[in-house]
C-alpha cells in the first residue's frame, strides 16, 4: 500500500504530518537547515537560457470588439486558499475571539482588489474530522489531534473540532469577504457524520459557499478506505445515501446545505472525471450539486516527505525547469477540458478544488521560490483560460515548502511569512478584478515560445488588460521581453500604465515585489504590502500605434490599457488590520526594525498600500466608528481592528 502511494506520481494530495527530508537536497555549500520545511533557506540554482533562442520581441495584436473563444465570465476571487484542516488553528486563529490579523490583512488585500475570497477548510483531515461537544477540547482551542487513533498509510490523526471553529469562520467573514468551503467526512457513511452539515449551514449562513462530498474518493482504495472495486457508480449511491440519511435525521433543516454540495472531487488517480460524467452523476444529483469538482497537483514529493523502502526522493533542481514553462500547464489542463465543456453545458461552475506546486508539501527551492509566484499566476490564468471557475491553493503547515502564507508557531502578529503563491494570488485578483464580468483568453502568435504566456484580460469584449510574463532567468537583458501592443478598432492610447511582480532571479526567496511593495522576506510580514506603490507609465509610439511594454528575465507585467482598467480599489475599499498595544490608532503596528528598512512610506500604509490610487474622500480610511477590539494570537496583547469604511 505504502509503495502504490510512491508510485502516485503527481496524483496524490498528502498533507504531511511528521518532519520532512527534503533538506537533504541542500544545494548550498556548507551548513546544512535543520529547521522546519517552511522556511528552509536553501535555494536552487536557475536554469540554463533556452537553446535555441526565443522569440523576445512579441507582437501582441488585439481586436476591440469580436475577438472569438474568451473564456466563460470569471471573478476576481479565482485563486483561492486550501486550508488543511488540521492547521486552522496556526492560520485562522486560535479560536473565534483570537484570530490571526495577518490573515485579516491578506485576505483584505485580495478582497479590495477582487471583493470577495474563496477559502477551504478541508484536505485529508476533513475525513476524519469529528465535530464535537463544547468544553471537550480544553483550553479554549478548536481543534485537537487524536493520535491514539492514527491509521492508514498517511498516517493522518483523527481530528477533533469544536463548533467555535467555524464561530472563527464567521468572525472572520464579519471583517473580510472571506467566503467558506467545508467537507463532509466521507470514509464511513453508514451512517454519515453529518454534524457538520447543521452546524456550517446554521453558523456559517450565506458565507457557506459550498460542501465537498468526499475528498479525493478515487484514491480512497489506495488507503484501505474502500476495496479495490469502488466505483463512480458506488460514490454515486453513497451521495444518495448521504441525501437520505440527512434527509431522514433533518440534518438540513433550511434545505440549503444539501444544494451546495461539491463533487466528485477525484484526483484523477483511478477514475476519469468523465468515468464520474458518464455515471449519470450530474444528471441524478443536478439540484444538489453546488460545483463540480477536482483536484490536481503536477506532482508528489511524498518519497521525501515519508521515505520508506524503495522511495525515489525527486532532486528540485532537476525538476525545476517544469516549473518555467508554460507546456507544462497546459499539459496538466488538456484531460480536464472536455469537462470544462461538459460543466457549461450542465450549468455548473468547475473548480480545480486543491492543487499546488507538488503534493506531500511541494519542492525545497521550487515551492517557496519566485518560480511558484509566476508558475502559480499563470497556471491561474490557463484555468481562467480553459473555463474552470476557481482554483484553491493548499496550505499545509510547517512542514511543507509550498504555502501562500505559511503559518508559525514563532510568529507573532507581525512576524508570517507571505509565501510565492501569495503573490500569485494577489496577482491575479488585480488581472481579474471584480467586476464577475472578466473574460481571459491565452494569447498565440506564430513562433511564441513556452517561456513567454501572454494572456489578453477582456470586459464586455473589450480588451482591458494584457498579462505577460518572462520565465527565462537573464540578468544580461538579452532575454527581456519586449511585447509590442496594438489595438485594432479603436485609438491606441498615448500611454499605458504598468506594474510589475519582480525578483532577480526565479530562485529568489522571499522579498518579490508587485508594483514595488513587499511582504519582505521570513517572518517580516503583518499581511500588509510594504514599501512605496511603484506604477510605471510606458509611452506608446503615435506613429506606428504600438506600446512596446518590456518585461525582464524573470518577471511579469500587467498592462492596464486605460485608467479605467484599474482594479487596484475596485473590489472594496483597501482595510487594514493593524496591531498594538499602545494605543488606538491605526498605523502604529509594532513592525520589526529589520522590516521598516525595507519598507519605505510603510507607516502611511493605510492607504498608501493602495498606492497612487486616490481613496474616495480625502478623510483617513480609519472610521472611528468600527473599532473592533481583538487580541491577538501568541500574544496577550490588545489588538485594535480598524476597518475602513
Ligand atoms: C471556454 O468556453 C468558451 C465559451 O463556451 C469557449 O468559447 C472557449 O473555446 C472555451 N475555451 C476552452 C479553452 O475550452
Ligand atoms: C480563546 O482562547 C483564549 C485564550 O486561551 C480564551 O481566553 C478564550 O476564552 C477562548 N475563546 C473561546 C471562544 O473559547
Ligand atoms: C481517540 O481515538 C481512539 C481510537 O479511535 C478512541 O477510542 C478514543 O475515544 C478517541 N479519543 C477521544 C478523546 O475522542
Ligand atoms: C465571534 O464569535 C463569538 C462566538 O464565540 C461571538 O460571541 C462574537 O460576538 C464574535 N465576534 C465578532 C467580532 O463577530
Ligand atoms: C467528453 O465527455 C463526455 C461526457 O462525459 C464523454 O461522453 C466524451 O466521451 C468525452 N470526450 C472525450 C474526448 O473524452
Ligand atoms: C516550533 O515548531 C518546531 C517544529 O515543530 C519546534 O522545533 C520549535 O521548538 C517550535 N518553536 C516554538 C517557539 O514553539
Ligand atoms: C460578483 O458576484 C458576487 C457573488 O458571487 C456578488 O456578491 C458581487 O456583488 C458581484 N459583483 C458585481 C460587480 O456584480
Amino acid at each position: 500500500m505504502f509503495f502504490l502511494l510512491l508510485i502516485s506520481t503527481g496524483r496524490a494530495a498528502i498533507t504531511v504530518y511528521q518532519a520532512n527530508n527534503q533538506a537533504a537536497f541542500s544545494t548550498a555549500a556548507g551548513a546544512k537547515y535543520t529547521g522546519v520545511a517552511a522556511y528552509n533557506p536553501t535555494s536552487l540554482s536557475p536554469p540554463p537560457l533556452p537553446s535555441p533562442t526565443v522569440l523576445t520581441t512579441i507582437p501582441i495584436n488585439l481586436e476591440n470588439s469580436g475577438t472569438p473563444n474568451l473564456s466563460i465570465k470569471q471573478k476576481g476571487s479565482f485563486i483561492g486558499f486550501s486550508i488543511e484542516m488540521s492547521v486552522t488553528n496556526q492560520v485562522l486563529g486560535k479560536n473565534s475571539t483570537l484570530i490571526q490579523v495577518p490573515f485579516l490583512n491578506l485576505m483584505a488585500n485580495i478582497q479590495q482588489r477582487a471583493g470577495s475570497v474563496m477559502v477551504r477548510v478541508g484536505g485529508n483531515t476533513q475525513e476524519s474530522a469529528k465535530l464535537v461537544d463544547d468544553g471537550v477540547i480544553p483550553d479554549g482551542r478548536v481543534l485537537t489531534k487524536n493520535h491514539t487513533g492514527v491509521t492508514g498509510t498517511t498516517q493522518t490523526p483523527p481530528l477533533e473540532f469544536s463548533r467555535d471553529l467555524l464561530y472563527m469562520m464567521r468572525n472572520i467573514s464579519s471583517f473580510v469577504n472571506v467566503h467558506w468551503f467545508l467537507g463532509i467526512p466521507w470514509f464511513v457513511t453508514q451512517p454519515f457524520d453529518t454534524k457538520i452539515i447543521t452546524a456550517s449551514q446554521e453558523i456559517l449562513g450565506d458565507y457557506l459557499l459550498g460542501l465537498q462530498a468526499g475528498n479525493e474518493p478515487d484514491m480512497y482504495h489506495i488507503h484501505g478506505h474502500r476495496n479495490d472495486s469502488y466505483s463512480p457508480f458506488d460514490y454515486g449511491g453513497e451521495f444518495s445515501d448521504l441525501l437520505t440519511q440527512v434527509s431522514a435525521t433533518n440534518a438540513d433543516p433550511s434545505g440549503k446545505a444539501m444544494k451546495l454540495l461539491i463533487g466528485p472531487n477525484i484526483a484523477d488517480f483511478s477514475w476519469t472525471p468523465e468515468q464520474v460524467w458518464d455515471s449519470g452523476f450530474v444528471d441524478k444529483f443536478h439540484d444538489n450539486l453546488a460545483f463540480l469538482a477536482v483536484e490536481k497537483y503536477p506532482r508528489d514529493n511524498c518519497a521525501a516527505m515519508f521515505g520508506g523502502p524503495n522511495a525515489v526522493v525527486t532532486d528540485p533542481q532537476t525538476i525545476l525547469p517544469y516549473y518555467l514553462t508554460h507546456d507544462a500547464h497546459t499539459k496538466l489542463l488538456a484531460p480536464y477540458l472536455n469537462s470544462t465543456t461538459y460543466a457549461q453545458k450542465v450549468d455548473k461552475p468547475f473548480l480545480m478544488f486543491e492543487t499546488n506546486t507538488g503534493s506531500c508539501g511541494g519542492f525545497l527551492g521550487i515551492s517557496d521560490s519566485f518560480t511558484a509566484a509566476l508558475w502559480g499566476l499563470d497556471y491561474a490564468l490557463e484555468m481562467a483560460h480553459s473555463n474552470f471557475s476557481g482554483a484553491m491553493f493548499h496550505l499545509g503547515g510547517q512542514n511543507v515548502f509550498y504555502n501562500a502564507t505559511p503559518p508559525t508557531n514563532q510568529s507573532t502578529f507581525h512576524q508570517w511569512t507571505v509565501g510565492a503563491l501569495y503573490y500569485s494570488a494577489l496577482v491575479m485578483a488585480e488581472v481579474i478584478g471584480p467586476s464577475n464580468n472578466t473574460q481571459v483568453i491565452n494569447y498565440g502568435v506564430g513562433g511564441l515560445s513556452s517561456y513567454t504566456p501572454i494572456y489578453n484580460i477582456y470586459e464586455n469584449g473589450t480588451p482591458v488588460r494584457v498579462a505577460i510574463f518572462n520565465y527565462i532567468d537573464d540578468p544580461s537583458g538579452a532575454n527581456t521581453v519586449h511585447a509590442v501592443i496594438s489595438l485594432s478598432g479603436a485609438t491606441m492610447p498615448s500611454s499605458v500604465k504598468v506594474k510589475y511582480l519582480a525578483a532577480t532571479t526565479v530562485v529568489q526567496k522571499g522579498g518579490y515585489t508587485w508594483a514595488g511593495q513587499t511582504f519582505g522576506k521570513n517572518f517580516e510580514s503583518d499581511g500588509r504590502p510594504m514599501g512605496q506603490e511603484d506604477i510605471k507609465t510606458i509611452n506608446c509610439d503615435t506613429t506606428a500605434k504600438t506600446c512596446t511594454v518590456d518585461v525582464p528575465a524573470p518577471g511579469f507585467a500587467l498592462v492596464f490599457l486605460n485608467d479605467d482598467a484599474f482594479t487596484e480599489d475596485k473590489g472594496a475599499p483597501p482595510m487594514t488590520f493593524p496591531t498594538t498595544a499602545h494605543t488606538k490608532t491605526h498605523n502604529t503596528a509594532t513592525v520589526e526594525p529589520s522590516v521598516l528598512a525595507t519598507s519605505n512610506g510603510f507607516r502611511k500604509s493605510i492607504h498608501e498600500l493602495a498606492g497612487t490610487s486616490k481613496p474616495p474622500s480625502a478623510a483617513p480610511r480609519t472610521a472611528k466608528s468600527s473599532l473592533v477590539a481583538l487580541s491577538v494570537v501568541f500574544g496577550a496583547v490588545v489588538v485594535i481592528l480598524s476597518r475602513a469604511m
